[in-house]
């Protein structure tokens, strides 16, 4: 896979989705800085933009067939992120659909961006963005919804260059198995750090009590007409109680 590294752009995953559009192969690209940063739902994805690499900034490009399923594939990349960074488990915990926690407060999340090509094939994109550094004091905390936690915390040593090598193999060899397996062999790997389950949520409109999730990365949401099953897409997840 083609690296590229940026000092500065607007957001790796424009970047990513235009290579794929004028054709280009599989590429990853990250940046030292981004300047007009995409959460999903349409929000702004902010990082400590006083210092360069304060966050990890990222995005895969590949194709894939059009007609697989991508709706478990923010989870299976969750889930790949948390195993490369957090091998035993502990501390790194997934919030559905997109969301990596750590120790409570947010780490980074994960935005998934598709374009259609040609022959029977999809363009997708992976954006990743971790906090490595922890804000500073005069940092405007309102700013971070749920909170921030940095990658530094949990080793203190991490780099984004030493994190970006650590994860690309990992995604690329994830990416190889969802393509021919899908999402239902990280099922279990995302209940072992599913932060919602068991607890009062909240999905779009619907409260329930969230019970993990299906074969295809459903949000399994009990609710008093029964067990339903929710679809990331237009969703987020607000959780209602402590565990
Ligand atoms: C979210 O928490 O809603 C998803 C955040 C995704 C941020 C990453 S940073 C690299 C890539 N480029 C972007 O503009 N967004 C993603």
């Amino acid at each position: 896979m083609e690296r590229r590294h940026l000092a500065e752009c607007g957001s790796t995953n424009t970047e990513a989705l235009q290579h794929l559009r004028d054709g280009g192969g599989p590429l990853l690209v990250s940046a030292s800085r981004q300047t007009a940063g995409r959460g999903r739902l349409g929000r702004a994805w902010l990082t400590d933009q006083a210092g360069n690499d304060a966050a990890l900034t990222f995005s895969v490009a590949v194709t894939l067939p059009a007609e697989l399923d991508l709706s478990g594939l923010s989870l299976a990349v969750g889930c790949t992120v948390a195993d490369a960074l957090d091998p035993d488990g502990e501390r790194i915990r997934l919030k559905w659909p997109n969301d990596l926690f750590l120790d409570g407060a947010k780490l980074g999340g994960i935005l998934i961006e598709t374009v259609p090509l040609p022959d029977q094939r999809r363009g997708v994109v992976i954006g990743i963005g971790l906090n490595l550094q922890p804000l500073p004091p005069e940092a405007d905390r309102g700013a971070f919804a749920s909170g921030h936690a940095a990658l530094q915390s949990l080793d203190p040593s991490a780099t984004a260059g030493a994190t970006l090598d650590r994860l690309a193999p990992a995604l690329r060899a994830m990416l190889a198995d969802f393509e021919t397996l899908g999402f239902a062999p990280w099922q279990a790997a995302f209940g072992r750090r599913d932060l919602a389950a068991g607890r009062r949520v909240r999905v779009g409109d619907q409260p329930g009590v969230a019970r993990g999730v299906s074969p295809r990365g459903e949000l399994l949401l009990e609710t008093a007409a029964g067990v339903l099953p929710m679809s990331g897409g237009e969703l987020s997840l607000r959780l209602e109680t402590s565990p």
